[in-house]
């Protein structure tokens, strides 16, 4: 999909940003933003085995315009996160938002949202890897609350390289709901 289908009103800012369940209307667009962002994605065969997963869990995010396009869209897909359940432990599986749209706390948002799902269906824990090159994805992990675990060498393949291992707890204390809610104050 070229980049103006998916973001056909790049000029103006998102509003009424929002977070939902991923569905499979969502999927070209997702699809769309990791192949665009980083190369490649998982095909749309394994998305649709994602969502009808229980142990799986997918958000989107959703940017809506006040007027609409010419062919009515109003709203579009902006990022993406979601994890699998592992007994009470909920592991990042992606994050990903559209290139146009980063640097506004979207992937910080998606994040908080899914964890405070992973902490009401269960989960005490999350985990994460992460390459260690990918200093700005650290960043809003941390940011989040996720602290370094330590390093799996040779994690990933096309570059080979190695991931450092991130982790929250507690999920279900005030603090971490404390956290939240002052990293989500702060965003615009
Ligand atoms: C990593 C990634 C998900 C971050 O998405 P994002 O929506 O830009 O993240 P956020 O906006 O929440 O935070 C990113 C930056 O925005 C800045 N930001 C967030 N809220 C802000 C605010 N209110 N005012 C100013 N800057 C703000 C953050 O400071 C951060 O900047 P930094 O580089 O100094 O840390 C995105 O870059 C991406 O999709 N990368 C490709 C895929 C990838 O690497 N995924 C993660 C590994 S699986």
């Amino acid at each position: 999909m070229a980049r103006h289908e998916l973001y056909p009103m790049l000029q103006t800012k998102p509003t009424n940003l929002h977070i939902a369940p991923m569905a499979a209307q969502h999927l070209s667009a997702v699809v769309a933003i990791d192949e665009l962002g980083h190369g490649h994605s998982w095909c749309l065969n394994t998305w649709c085995q994602e969502l009808a997963d229980p142990k799986r869990l997918h958000l989107v995010a959703i940017a809506s315009t006040e007027r609409s396009d010419e062919a009515g869209n109003g709203e579009f897909v902006v990022g993406h996160a979601g994890l699998i359940f592992y007994a009470d432990v909920a592991h990042i599986s992606n994050v990903g938002v559209a290139a146009e749209y980063q640097g506004q706390g979207i992937a910080t948002r998606l994040l908080i949202e899914l964890l405070k799902r992973a902490r009401n269906l269960g989960a005490g824990s999350a985990s994460l890897e992460v390459r260690v090159a990918n200093k700005r994805a650290h960043r809003v992990y941390s940011r989040v609350g996720f602290q370094p675990l330590g390093v799996s060498e040779s994690f990933y393949s096309k570059p080979r390289e190695d991931a450092l291992v991130m982790s929250i707890r507690y999920l279900d204390q005030p603090e971490v709901a404390e956290r939240f809610a002052k990293v989500l104050a702060t965003l615009p």
